[in-house]
């Protein structure tokens, strides 16, 4: 039985998680967090299944050694390919970033024409096709890898004349099928939120994985009876595998304006 006041544990590929740990606090600010963070051995949406997975099983390893109540996997890559196997390996509430995705652009979709923008793995996996069309078997689900937006994002380009060309390549195809909700299925991509909906047009609406699984690891934590009873605001510890140069410009662009105190621990992994 997981004590109520322990904290939730979130990883990621990388620092891209932190996009979700941002929501994580805006939605339960008592609550305390770890984040893991496999900065040595990011990108994972370029890497195999196989090691996808291997990665997410240590990762999970990690947060447990931090007595996390429940485990988010806010990196798509690991959760299009690894939540079924973690859920059954580990006894602890695990929560991915596909469902909630794919619920979110259901509900809002008019035309039923829906987009899905991704990682290499997390498209090729067909993760979000599959949760959608559990939701509509009757939408038209379109997909498109941008594995530029990932350095893009790192580099802190989000509104470089280059972005909006890359975007443009990258989306023009699925303007194409006049799709009115597009999915940003990669912990990246909320920064390039502007640029996208340039591209898109107004008419497209944007969902963002972040927010929703914030959503619903509110609700969890209730059904769960899981939610921390204190009042004082949370505590935040980052563990990364690596330091990367940049490591606080980065991780600030992810947190944006949620300005956190966190204690930073290196894990080797
Ligand atoms: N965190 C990854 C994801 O959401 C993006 C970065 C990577 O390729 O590792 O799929």
């Amino acid at each position: 039985m997981k004590a109520k006041n322990n904290p939730i544990g979130i990883f990621d590929s990388g620092l891209g998680g932190l996009t979700v740990m941002k929501e994580l606090i805006a939605h339960l600010p008592q609550e305390d967090i770890v984040y893991f963070g496999d900065t040595a051995r990011v990108p994972y949406g370029t890497k195999s299944k196989n090691a996808i997975i291997q990665y997410s099983r240590e990762n999970t390893q990690i947060l447990l050694e931090s007595q996390v109540k429940i485990v988010v996997v806010a990196c798509n890559s690991s959760s299009s390919y690894a939540l079924p196997l973690l859920r059954k390996e580990f006894d602890v509430p695990i929560m991915g970033v596909i469902n909630p995705g794919a619920r979110k652009a259901v509900q809002v979709s008019q035309n039923h024409q829906i987009g899905i923008i991704a990682t290499s793995a997390t498209i090729h996996s067909r993760s979000y096709n599959k949760a959608v069309k559990q939701r509509d078997s009757q939408a038209g689900i379109f997909s498109q890898p941008c594995p530029l937006f990932v350095p893009l994002v790192e580099s802190g380009w989000f509104d470089k004349k280059a972005s909006q060309l890359i975007a443009a390549e990258y989306l023009d195809p699925l303007k194409k099928h006049k799709i009115d909700t597009l999915v940003l299925g990669c912990t990246h991509y909320p920064l390039l939120k502007r640029v996208i909906q340039k591209v898109m047009g107004e008419g497209v609406t944007l969902v963002d994985s972040a927010r929703e699984i914030a959503q619903d690891v509110s609700q969890l934590l209730d059904r769960k009876g899981l939610r921390a009873d204190r009042t004082k605001k949370g505590n935040y510890k980052i563990i990364i595998s690596d330091e990367p140069q940049d490591f606080q410009k980065i991780a600030d662009r992810f947190l944006g304006d949620a300005a956190i105190c966190y204690k930073l621990h290196k894990q080797k992994i």
